[in-house]
């Protein structure tokens, strides 16, 4: 029997479980760890789930119609993902993003038409600054969608029914711990929220970058885990809309080195090659299954995209 996808859009999500089989026996480790390959999504990250959603509302809900333009605020993948599903259904992008992102996502993003606006990491830094940055996107865009995927519901909601039931049915209900990084909040708090619904004992674990890997007024410009912010002592006024911040049961500081490191130790042991955000989480969940009552455990960790996508920097601080 033919089987043939319509759409770019009937290929997101599903994504597969692979269990880190010989990352675990080269350290001993007592939990076992299951690594949630977000790239085998069509655009190549954990963003496609939610650009597909948002735009699938606005297009129900009578909001938008072929050849309007999108726009939103995004370190790339977000941007990738909204482009891909643009360009399948006739939408044109726009797209904010600080000037520190990695190069070859910007490339990606103008293959696929988008238009670009750099803002300097350092704005970034004020306290008001996702205010004042929603605030001249919907200013300088007032005709356009604004996908807002730090607010927009539609994004924790799509990983409620999506990511979260995928990790529930693969691993047969036996996950213990959820273990991801945050951008806009919307992995954690969808699928975290709808796991702990089934499994009330379920952690979730938050892997955020510790302060050398954070940008400051002195220098703007570290090398950072794309993707991924700081959420612990951070006023709630400061953290996205979309993330909730009861959600986690533990939250893992790691720095960019660390990162970038299990990403290298992924790749070399089991072939697998997540970005940077992918190998912070991975040494979150390294830390939890290192621990003696951790044995056996089932520990999920969201990888969300490919190294590719950062070749560039990775080469560069070689
Ligand atoms: C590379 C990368 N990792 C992790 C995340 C975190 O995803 P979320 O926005 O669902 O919190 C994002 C999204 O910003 C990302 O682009």
């Amino acid at each position: 029997m033919a089987n043939i996808y319509d759409s770019l859009t009937n290929l997101i999500g599903n994504t597969p479980l692979l269990e880190l089989h010989n990352y675990r026996r080269n350290r001993n480790l007592p939990g076992r760890i299951l690594a949630k390959l977000e790239y085998f999504n069509p655009a190549g990250s954990v963003k496609d789930r939610i650009a597909w959603g948002i735009i699938r509302q606005a297009e129900e809900a009578g909001k938008i119609r072929p050849g309007d333009l999108l726009v939103d605020v995004t370190s790339g993948n977000t941007g990738i993902a909204l482009a891909a599903v643009a360009a399948a259904r006739g939408y044109r992008t726009k797209f904010y993003l600080s000037d520190n992102i990695s190069r070859d996502k910007i490339k990606l993003l103008r293959l696929y038409g988008a238009e670009i606006v750099e803002v300097e990491n350092s704005f970034f830094l004020a306290p008001d600054a996702l205010e004042k940055i929603t605030a001249r996107v919907q200013q300088e865009n007032p005709t356009a969608f604004f996908t807002d995927q730090l607010a927009n519901p539609v994004n924790p909601q799509t990983h409620f029914e999506t990511t979260g039931p995928e990790v529930w049915r693969d691993t047969d209900g036996t996950v213990d711990f959820f273990v991801g990084g945050v951008g806009t909040g919307g992995t954690i708090s969808g699928a975290g929220r709808f796991l702990k619904a089934q499994k009330p004992g379920l952690k979730v674990v938050i892997a955020e970058p510790a302060v050398e890997s954070l940008p400051t007024e002195e220098n703007p410009y570290p090398d950072e885990i794309d993707g991924v912010h700081k959420v612990s002592e951070v006023p709630p006024e400061q953290l996205p809309g979309n993330f909730d911040n009861t959600i986690a049961d533990e939250v893992i500081a790691l720095n960019t080195s660390d990162a970038r490191a299990t990403a290298a130790a992924l790749v070399a042991e089991e072939g697998i090659f997540g970005g940077t955000s992918a190998g912070a989480v991975l040494w979150a969940a390294t830390i939890l299954a290192a621990r003696p009552e951790n044995a056996g455990k089932v520990i999920v960790a969201v990888l969300p995209d490919t190294g590719e996508r950062y070749l560039t920097a990775v080469a560069s601080s070689r």
